[in-house]
């Protein structure tokens, strides 16, 4: 399933240099990864865990599943979570879960829906695995809507893509109107310019 898929693909190559490429700015992002996580409870779903750079910044007693189609991926995160009893990491695809209807407290996701290939499906899937009443919690960047920054957004989108999957021009809130999810129970707060979001959901289903 998995390495069919380009993006996945892109994932593996660079899942070996992805911690050291990011560490610009994980100064920055490790503050905003620390606030979303907090309010992370009960049974856990990360989607696109990565090499597991959250997994630090969860309490110690909530139960953490972590999936990533990338396989190498899978191995970094699994690396990291070696010591700990409470996390299980597992290669998947989010727009194609295994999971049960409503088995989750939690859902997490960060900085993924720039990649997942078909965004819609994927939160779809998150709506459908997540408990009625449960959480969706987002750190993700996104277009910004001003005029000039996000047509440069749209005109740069293909560097980072084909170099390591990510787009920088995706339409996260409009996306995840179109996965069924109703306004009024979705926060956004903006953590950096209109780029940067914290978005939290109440899975009302
Ligand atoms: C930019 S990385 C972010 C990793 C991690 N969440 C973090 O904050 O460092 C995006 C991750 O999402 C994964 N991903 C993208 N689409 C996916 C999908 N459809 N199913 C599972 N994982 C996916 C990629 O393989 C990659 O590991």
């Amino acid at each position: 399933m998995s390495t069919d898929n380009k993006i996945a693909k892109r994932y593996n190559r660079i899942a070996g240099i992805y911690d050291m490429m990011e560490a610009p700015m994980e100064n920055m992002f490790s503050k905003w990864r620390k606030k979303i996580l907090k309010d992370a409870s009960g049974k856990t779903l990360e989607v696109g865990i990565g090499t597991g750079k959250n997994i630090p910044y969860y309490h110690d007693d909530i139960e953490l599943t972590g999936i990533d189609f990338s396989p190498k991926m899978v191995e970094m995160a699994s690396k990291k979570a070696k010591n700990s009893e409470n996390v299980k990491i597992l290669e998947m695809d989010a727009e194609e879960m295994v999971f049960s209807n409503d088995c989750f407290d939690t859902v997490v996701t960060s900085c993924v829906f720039c990649s997942v290939p078909h965004p819609v499906e994927g939160l779809r899937e998150i709506r459908r695995v997540c408990k009625n009443g449960g959480k969706i919690l987002m750190l993700e960047h996104v277009r910004s809507h001003k005029k000039i920054i996000g047509g440069l957004m749209d005109m740069f989108n293909f560097i980072p893509l084909h170099l390591y999957g990510a787009n920088i021009n995706r339409h996260t809130y409009e996306n995840l109107l179109k996965a069924g999810f109703n306004p009024q129970h979705i926060s956004v707060k903006n953590l950096w310019l209109d780029i940067v979001k914290l978005i939290e959901i109440k899975n009302v289903k």
